[in-house]
């Protein structure tokens, strides 16, 4: 069985929705950002500081190619960047893609007085969302299977959906 990948831009709720779904689904739930703060030993926005995005694309790039190569079905919640990273993107062919979205004012009221992005650090927050996702919009579309809105329904009801979504393409 192919893994499942959720991607979507910073905030629409990848994390959270993923571990709903991994829970309903029986399976386990990674999440690749948590495993590379694991493994370095230090949180995202002090590899980005420290080592620069290249380096943390890296390792980016080896953890997701670890976590997919892994013979045993997972749902796994991609960083916003990871299926924008073009070496990334054939991993992807081999899973199941959801993309969840949402609207610049949802994720600009979820990201407000966030710390933990350093891609997002200084200016203005709606400006930078606003200019950032309509680069990676079409990209996300590109390499996804399934689109899901999270903006205002409810994680399960997000869930129940791409349970459907997923059901119908079996
Ligand atoms: C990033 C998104 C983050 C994290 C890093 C870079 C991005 O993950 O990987 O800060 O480039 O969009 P989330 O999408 O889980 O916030």
């Amino acid at each position: 069985m192919k893994h499942i990948v959720l991607i979507g831009f910073m905030g629409c709720g990848k994390t959270r929705i993923g571990r709903e779904l991994a829970h309903k689904l029986k399976l386990p739930f990674v999440d690749v950002d948590k495993e590379i703060v694991e493994k370095e030993g230090m949180p995202i926005a002090d590899i980005f500081d420290d080592k620069g995005e290249a380096f943390f694309r890296e390792l980016e790039t080896e953890m997701f190619k670890t976590l997919v190569a892994k013979k045993e079905q997972s749902v796994i919640s991609a960083g916003g960047g990871l299926p924008i990273q073009e070496n990334n993107q054939k991993y992807l062919e081999n899973c199941e893609v959801v993309y969840l979205t949402a609207t610049v004012d949802v994720l600009a009221k979820r990201l407000s007085g966030d710390k933990k992005r350093p891609i997002l650090k200084g200016g203005n927050l709606r400006e930078k969302i606003t200019t950032l996702k309509a680069k990676r919009d079409p990209i996300y579309e590109r390499v996804s299977d399934i689109t899901v809105d999270t903006s205002d329904v409810a994680v399960d009801k997000i869930v129940a959906q791409i349970i459907d979504a997923l059901d119908s393409r079996r």
